[in-house]
């Protein structure tokens, strides 16, 4: 891949990003430029990630074939609106939650834009990246940024109303899945395993299985069915946990957020 890529914002998202593209080997020297509000921290972590930092957004837009937004959302309006006539037919990749096609058509009316929502496990390539249906990138432009994602782990196309339940899962999950690493952890070293191997177990556990469903597309409950021998002791485990409410504890969690 030649072009270039330009990060509007150099933070936590922004980073992860260039972490995971430059693990794929999908973007090396050079490709990528970063703007941030802090010059000297912007160029520690621009060392770290073989990211050219540039002064200003201006520089960032002129030099990028590809603009990834990626300040905070309530920055989104100050930030762009000075680099509209700057953006030409750029292709904008905005990852701010809450800001969808519609929205940016009002703030960049003609602008090539798309609305994502990635993950933080796009830092070592396994993300999640919703991608809004409703885009105005022509046909290379949408082929060119979902290559570029796709690097990062799964691209799943949403319409804009279910972007909002997709990032929940996948954006709030991670946290869930670090608790249920961590308790089967505690689990583990109660039982006399050394923790960080407990932690391994339980993550290589949750990876590995996300992995098996991914790639036989078999149903969850035959996967758990699978596990389950007639009397023995997963199922004893699978009792206790429904006896503790998980199932209904990941509903009711998803229902707070949704709620929120
Ligand atoms: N973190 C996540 O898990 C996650 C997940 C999905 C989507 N997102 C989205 O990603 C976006 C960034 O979130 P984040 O967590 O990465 O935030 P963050 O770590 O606070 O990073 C924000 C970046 O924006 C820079 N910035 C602030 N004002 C600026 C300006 N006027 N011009 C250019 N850059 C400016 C900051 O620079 P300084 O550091 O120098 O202040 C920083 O590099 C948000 O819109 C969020 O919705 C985040």
């Amino acid at each position: 891949m030649e072009y270039k890529i330009g990060f509007l914002g150099f933070g936590n998202m922004a980073q992860a990003m260039a972490a995971g593209w430059r693990r794929a080997g999908a973007l090396g020297e050079g490709q990528m430029l970063a703007c941030a509000k802090h010059w000297d921290k912007l160029c520690r972590s621009a060392a770290e990630y073989g990211v050219q930092p540039c002064r200003t957004a201006e520089e960032v837009v002129r030099e990028s074939d590809v603009v990834i937004v990626a300040v905070k959302p309530y920055l989104i309006e100050e930030v762009l609106t000075p680099l509209r006539p700057l953006l030409g037919e750029k292709a904008v990749v905005s990852v701010a939650a809450g800001w969808l096609c519609g929205r940016f058509e009002a703030l960049l009316p003609g602008a090539r834009h798309v609305s994502i929502m990635p993950n933080t496990p796009v830092r070592v390539c396994e993300g999640v990246i919703l991608m809004e249906d409703a885009h105005t990138l022509d046909e290379s432009q949408a082929a060119q940024v979902r290559r570029l994602l796709s690097a990062l782990g799964l691209v799943e196309t949403v319409e804009g109303r279910l972007m909002g339940i997709g990032g929940a899962i996948s954006g709030c999950g991670p946290a869930f899945a670090a608790m249920f690493i961590e308790a089967l952890g505690d689990a583990g070293v109660r039982h006399g395993l050394p923790r960080a191997a407990a932690y391994r177990l339980a993550a290589q556990m949750l990876a590995g299985t996300g992995r098996l469903h991914l790639e036989t597309g078999e149903h969850p409950g035959a996967m758990k069915d699978a596990v389950c021998s007639p009397g023995g002791t997963t199922i004893v485990g699978v009792a206790a946990l429904e006896r503790g409410g998980m199932r209904a504890a990941v509903l009711d969690a998803i229902d707070a957020i949704q709620n929120k």
